[in-house]
Formats: C-alpha cells, sequence, structure tokens
C-alpha cells in the first residue's frame, strides 16, 4: 500500500474512545511506520485548549494505554508535532470557516492534496449537523479526497437509522462512508475468512450435513459503567447484538466471496441477513432470552445490581444480557441453530465461536461416560486469539478408551496484536472498508432487532434476572437443552 498523504480530523478529541482508542492506535500505527509521511491531526472539541495542551493530552493518553512505549523523545516529538487543536462548538456553523483555514494551513505545510478523514468520536445525535456544516462550509468539495468515520450506535432502530443515513448521505456517497464495528476489526474476526477459505479441511464441512450447532459468546465482566444515561435505552440487544454479534454471525455463515474485494465480501454478508429467519412475536417468545443482572460477586468483589447502578431506572426493563437461537434458511445452513448469547456481569470477559461437529453414524468407542465427544473448531476472539479443534483419540495403554484432546493455535500467546482500531485505521487511510459496515447490512439488521424489541414492548413479564457474576439465567441454558444441546463453557 502507497501511504497517502491525509489530514485526520477528529471531533470529540478531548473524549473516551480518542483517548483509549483512537491516540493509541495512531501512535502504533507510527511505531509500526505506517502512517503517511505527509500527515497531520487535528483535535477538535467544545473546550478551549492549545496545541502545545492537546499534545500533553495526547501523551498522556499514549502512556496510560498505547501498546508501545514512549521511549526516544525525538520520536515522540516527530509525532506529536503532527497534532492541532481547534475548539469548535459543532452545531453554530460558524466555527467551521475557521477549521477549514486550518486546515488548507496545514495542507501547505505537509504539502497535502486536500485529502480528509473526518471521524466523528461524538453521541450520533451530531451526525447529521456536523455533515450538513461541513458540506455548507465546503469541506466536502475540495480538490482530494474525503471520508467520513463515524461510530456506533447508527441509530436506535431501523427508522432512525434511515434519518441518519439520509442526514450524512447529503454530505457524503456511501463509498465515502466508514461505519465503524470495532469487532471487525479485531485479528480473530478476520481470521474467520481465512480459516474457512483457505482451508480444505473446514470448507468442505462448514454445512448443515456435518454441523450440529454453532455457538457464540461475547460475555463481559463490566457492568454499566457511567454509561446509564445511553444503555437504559439501547440495552444489549441494541449495543451488542445488532452489531457485533450478527457480524460474527455474518463471518461464519456467508457463502465465498467471488474475490477478495470489498463489494464481493460485503455482499455475501448481507446474503446471510437477508437469510435470517425475522420472528414474530411468539417466535422472540421461544427463541430469544433477555435478561438483567441482579447484585452479585464478580471476581470476589461485591457488585451493584443493574437497578441499583447510578442513573438507571429502580425499576428498569433494559435487558443486560441476550441470548437467542437464529437461523439462517439457506441451502448451507437450513436447520442449523446458531445461538448467541452476550451480557454485562458475567463471569468471565471473553468472546468465542464454537462450531459442534455432528456425531459419527455409529459409536464405536467409548470413553467413562460411554459417550462420544463431538469435534468442536472453538474460535477464540479474545482475550486469548487462538483456535482449537477438539478431537477424540485412543487413551494411551492397554485398557483403551477415548480421551478428548486439543489441537491448539494461539496467535498472541507470545507476544501482543494489534487492537482493532490500528486496522481499522489504516484501512480507512488506504480506502479500503472491507471491514466496515454497509448501509443495506445495518438496515437489515436493525429490521431483525426491531422485530424483537417490537415483541418485548408489549409486556416485560419475560425479563429474567441472573445473578453479576455467572453465566446468565437459567432460561439462556434452557433455551439449547430444548434442542438437546448445551452451551460449551468458555475456554
Ligand atoms: C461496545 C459496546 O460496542 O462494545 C460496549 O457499546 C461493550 O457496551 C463493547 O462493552 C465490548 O467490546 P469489546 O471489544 O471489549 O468486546
Amino acid at each position: 500500500h502507497e501511504h497517502h498523504p491525509l489530514i485526520f480530523v477528529l471531533f470529540g478529541a478531548t473524549g473516551d474512545l480518542a483517548k483509549r482508542k483512537l491516540f493509541p492506535a495512531l501512535y502504533s500505527l507510527h511505531k509500526e511506520r505506517l502512517l503517511p509521511e505527509r500527515f497531520a491531526v487535528v483535535g477538535v472539541a467544545r473546550g478551549e485548549n492549545t496545541d502545545e495542551g492537546f499534545r500533553s493530552d495526547v501523551l498522556s493518553a499514549v502512556e496510560t494505554y498505547a501498546r508501545f512505549d514512549v521511549k526516544d523523545q525525538q520520536d515522540w516529538d516527530a509525532f506529536k508535532n503532527r497534532f492541532y487543536y481547534y475548539p469548535l462548538d459543532v452545531k453554530s456553523h460558524e466555527g467551521y470557516t475557521g477549521l477549514k483555514a486550518l486546515l488548507e494551513r496545514l495542507d501547505h505545510r505537509y504539502q497535502i492534496p486536500g485529502n480528509r478523514i473526518f471521524f466523528l468520536a461524538m453521541a450520533p445525535e451530531f451526525f447529521g449537523t456536523i455533515a450538513s456544516n461541513l458540506k455548507k462550509t465546503g469541506f466536502t468539495s475540495t480538490q482530494g479526497w474525503k471520508r467520513l468515520i463515524i461510530e456506533k450506535p447508527f441509530g436506535h432502530d431501523l427508522l432512525s437509522a434511515q434519518q441518519l443515513n439520509q442526514q450524512i448521505s447529503e454530505a457524503f456517497a456511501e463509498d465515502e462512508i466508514y461505519r465503524i464495528d470495532h469487532y471487525l476489526g479485531k485479528e480473530m474476526v478476520q481470521n474467520i475468512e481465512v480459516i474457512r477459505f483457505a482451508n480444505t479441511l473446514f470448507e468442505s464441512v462448514w454445512n448443515n450435513r456435518y454441523i450440529d450447532n454453532i455457538q457464540i459468546t461475547s460475555s463481559e465482566t463490566v457492568g454499566v459503567e457511567e454509561r446509564a444515561a445511553y444503555y437504559e435505552k439501547s440495552g444489549a440487544l441494541r449495543d451488542m447484538v445488532q452489531n457485533h454479534m450478527l457480524q460474527m454471525v455474518m463471518m461464519m455463515a456467508m457463502e465465498p466471496p467471488s474475490r477478495l474485494k470489498t463489494e464481493a465480501i460485503r455482499d455475501e454478508k448481507v446474503k446471510v441477513l437477508r437469510s435470517l429467519r425475522r420472528y414474530t412475536p411468539e417466535e422472540v417468545r421461544e427463541h430469544v432470552v433477555r435478561g438483567q443482572y441482579t447484585a452479585g460477586r464478580i471476581k470476589g468483589q461485591a457488585v451493584p445490581g443493574y437497578r441499583e447502578e447510578p442513573g438507571v431506572d429502580p425499576n428498569s426493563a433494559t435487558e443486560t444480557f441476550v441470548a437467542a437461537k437464529l437461523y439462517i434458511d439457506n441451502f448451507r445452513w437450513a436447520g442449523v441453530p446458531f445461538y448467541i448469547r452476550t451480557g454485562k456481569r458475567m463471569a468471565q470477559k471473553s468472546t468465542e465461536i464454537v462450531v459442534q461437529f455432528k456425531e459419527m453414524p455409529i459409536n464405536l468407542y467409548f470413553n467413562r461416560e460411554r459417550t462420544l465427544g463431538p469435534n468442536l473448531l472453538v474460535i477464540r476472539i479474545h482475550p486469548v486469539e487462538g483456535m482449537h479443534l477438539m478431537l477424540n483419540v485412543k487413551r494411551p495403554g492397554t485398557e483403551g478408551g477415548i480421551i478428548p484432546v486439543a489441537m491448539d493455535f494461539c496467535q498472541n500467546c507470545a507476544e501482543g496484536t494489534p487492537e482493532a482500531y490500528e486496522r481499522l485505521l489504516y484501512d480507512a487511510m488506504h480506502g479500503d472498508s472491507t471491514f466496515f459496515t454497509r448501509w443495506d447490512e445495518v438496515s437489515l439488521a436493525w429490521k431483525f432487532v426491531d422485530a424483537i424489541s417490537a415483541a418485548w414492548e408489549t409486556s416485560t413479564s419475560d425479563l429474567a434476572h441472573y445473578t453479576a457474576g455467572t453465566w446468565g439465567p437459567e432460561e439462556a441454558n434452557q433455551l439449547l437443552r430444548k434442542d438437546g444441546f448445551h452451551w460449551w463453557p468458555v475456554s
């Protein structure tokens, strides 16, 4: 890849995402020599600050969260001197002219031909205003290319997502819009494609003839943290299922793309969502479990229940846990349940996918339990990145018997791997939107989710409770038990 000169304009430069993820990711790219030579960052936020003040904020963020230490002063100076600060109230369109003039001065200083990335690390209610102010002030009609990166949530439901999309589409074309789903930047999520499409061994059995079910877990130990205002209205369904969980389903279920080209891959992913069975209210009650945590213990520490968290309604019916059984009604997957579960305040922080293969037609061998365990392919996304395959082998010795063994591959055991945002920022700088979500994906995902939230709105009697620090409500286990399966414990 050639390194394109560009200015990275970061709206929300004093926010949490900038500190925790974006500055550290930019610094890693710098350390890996993956940033363009002709490059500048302009941080935009409401408060007053100077360039130097902003640079020292960047330093403390990098020191706290980055993968690489800041050791060499000269190297750090070379990095930080590219950061500039511009105070702006994004709602009033006056300030934008000054910002535009700053970008033009920087174009000149770094010989940048007007290329821009606008990263909106802000609440989505500002996206429309910012996009239209950028357009009005002439930011979107410069010589170079322009790209818009936006964070989730992309709307609250299909309708609000459509309105949001409408607003940003007035200033940016679809191929200039990069919608982030940071799960798509995770190394092992990207690896799903390679594992599937570069191995005869897996691709030939990747269907309803050989696979019994697929389980996708993304569990967290944190609670709602300081985000009650957002989370109360969102809940786990909108916060995790609409985006991250469905993205993993798509990666597991998609057909091989005709070529490894952005639109070819996205086309195949969208087809999965088109085949995803959309539930009636009765089916929602049968196939979807929602839960909310009550007080419990996480790693020995007592933690409050969701309804006791600051900013949460004491009668809140917001779900902090979702488990669901999904069906993809196409030739490859007909009849294979995809079980997903995600929640806050669960027993362990882990993201993992288990593919459970069908049993042998006849069982010639027995272990102590007189059963033969199925082959499992376990794809580990977080915190361990890797995968293992569970196989049955002979127990050594004369008594015989069968034992399961794991063929194990660990990708990040020896050293750290890039953070999701490193890859995503790099791709956006190079105009590669493969691992960003396209509008039709977003809207189909909302259609699926909206059917569930609509059913939930009619009554909250099915809201189950689970103790913080556990694997969720008992109902989530029953969901699989009805089908003769169980959740494989997270490794
Ligand atoms: C975010 C959600 O999109 O993903 C958070 O808004 C959640 O609620 C986070 O904690 C989980 O991401 P990760 O990478 O830690 O699994």
